[in-house]
């Protein structure tokens, strides 16, 4: 039977849950404070890139799907509000939940006003967040009672993007974590369309799911690239060792692509919480410091092989193609070639970049200084030296004609036509 679901937050996580639920036919009201990314939902598009959700907003939008700043109206006029603000990382790693409270102490306000009714934290928190911070504060501000007057689950996600919504709509599974039976039931039948098992559990345990993912494929990720800087180092293909490998069912295919490491607004910023709340816990996690300590190297292992090619970067024409953490995103959020362009900048490369998608989110941080071309050809241009740094599909037949010298730097295996240049892989 279809809801009423209001999203708090219409980023890359609140507006996929949205559109997906809209999708399986529940009417849908997205909140968020940024006025002009709701006028752009409201007239059929998203504010951010991703794959098939024009196509479902269009159709969504003025039948079951609406945006508003208005936080109240969204609350009132739902069945079950989903929390999907962001949860950045502070500088020393502790997870950052301003956005979370500020919401939740607000919509607390608004459920005194309101019967029965149904939180959901779909915001990555750290385990015993909703517990101990999430539901004191909806208490306080309500004045109500949690699992009388109000219901509270946990439901993380695990979109990835550039294919959230087809991740939305196919998962591997779904995760309930539930203060009591009626919230954890009530958040369930919102997926009754789905065939893939549903795990109950308590909050914090859904909580720590998400964080055990998201630390576990980064340590695949790192685990690939550590094999592969060894296997370089034996001239070995890294990637004909991981086809081996991924015969195992157990080790299975997925997630063992080397190249220049983890980017992205989770897997780094989740592995670094969770390090942090495990020294809270009096506990070192000797394996995940690692799994960063990997992946911070892997842009300065780039960089030493590029200096054994040319001896300065001083004065050097240096195209850079790919900026977003991988490709079919604009997303820029911790992206592996920031530091290889910081670290070029300071030794006074001079960079001309290109992007399919994320050229303007690269320009909040490098404005002036680095060019931008408009096509991978025109980045290529007289350049010395190319660095291929995200894998978008249409660097992998690149004419690198026009280069100055033609050595590409390959940091994640997605270049084919390999004729004619002075090719070099990361870890192959
Ligand atoms: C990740 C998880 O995959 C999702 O399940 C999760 O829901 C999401 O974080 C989140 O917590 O919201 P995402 O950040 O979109 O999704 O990106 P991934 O596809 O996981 O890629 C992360 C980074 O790892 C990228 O920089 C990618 O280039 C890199 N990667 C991925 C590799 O270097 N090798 C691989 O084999 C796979």
């Amino acid at each position: 039977m279809s809801k009423t679901i209001s999203v708090i937050g219409a980023g890359y996580v609140g507006l996929i849950t949205g559109v997906g639920f809209a999708r399986l036919g529940h009417n849908v009201i997205c909140r968020d404070i940024n006025k002009k990314a709701v006028d752009t939902i409201n007239s059929g598009r998203s504010h951010i890139y991703e794959k098939g959700i024009d196509e479902i907003l269009e159709k969504a939008v003025g039948k079951n799907l609406k945006a508003t700043i208005d936080l109240k109206e969204s609350v009132l006029t739902s069945d079950i509000t989903f929390i999907c603000v962001g949860t950045p990382s502070k500088d020393n790693g502790n997870i950052n939940l301003k956005h979370v409270k500020e919401v939740i102490r607000d919509i607390g306000e608004i459920l005194k006003e309101k019967s029965y009714h149904v939180i959901v934290v779909k915001s990555t928190v750290t385990p015993g967040t909703t517990e101990k911070i999430i539901i004191p504060l909806l208490e306080r501000s309500s004045g109500k009672k949690v699992g009388i007057d109000f219901g509270v689950a946990v439901n993380p996600e695990f979109l990835r993007e550039g294919v959230a919504i087809e991740d939305f709509l196919n998962p591997d599974r779904i995760i309930i974590g539930s203060y009591d039976q009626r919230s954890g039931d009530l958040t369930e039948e919102l997926y009754s369309d789905f065939n893939c098992p549903v795990l109950r559990t308590d909050l914090k345990t859904a909580e720590m799911i998400k964080y055990a993912s998201n630390a576990f494929l980064a340590t695949k990720i790192s685990f690939i690239n550590e094999i592969g800087n060894i296997c370089k180092g034996l001239g070995i293909n890294i990637y004909d060792v991981a086809e081996g490998i991924a015969l195992d069912h157990r080790i299975s295919p997925h997630f063992l692509k080397s190249g220049l490491g983890f980017g992205g607004s989770c897997l780094p910023k989740d592995t670094k919480e969770l390090v942090f709340k495990a020294r809270s816990l009096g506990y070192e996690p000797n394996l995940l410091t690692s799994v960063i300590k990997v992946n911070e190297d892997q842009p300065k292992r780039l960089l030493n092989l590029v200096r054994k090619r040319i001896n300065s970067f001083n004065g050097k024409k240096v195209a850079i193609l790919g900026l977003s953490f991988k490709g079919d995103t604009d997303d820029t959020r911790d992206s592996q070639a920031f530091p290889v362009i910081k670290q070029l900048l300071k030794e006074n490369a001079n960079i001309t970049a290109y992007d399919p998608k994320a050229e303007e989110n690269t320009k909040i941080l490098f404005e002036d200084q680095i060019q931008y071309a408009d096509s991978a050809k025109a980045a290529l241009e007289n350049s010395d030296i190319a660095l291929i740094l995200t894998d978008w599909k249409e660097f992998e037949n690149l004419d690198f004609d026009g280069m100055k010298k033609k050595i590409v730097i390959d940091a994640r295996n997605i270049i084919k036509n390999k004729e004619n240049i002075e090719y070099e892989g990361l870890c192959w």
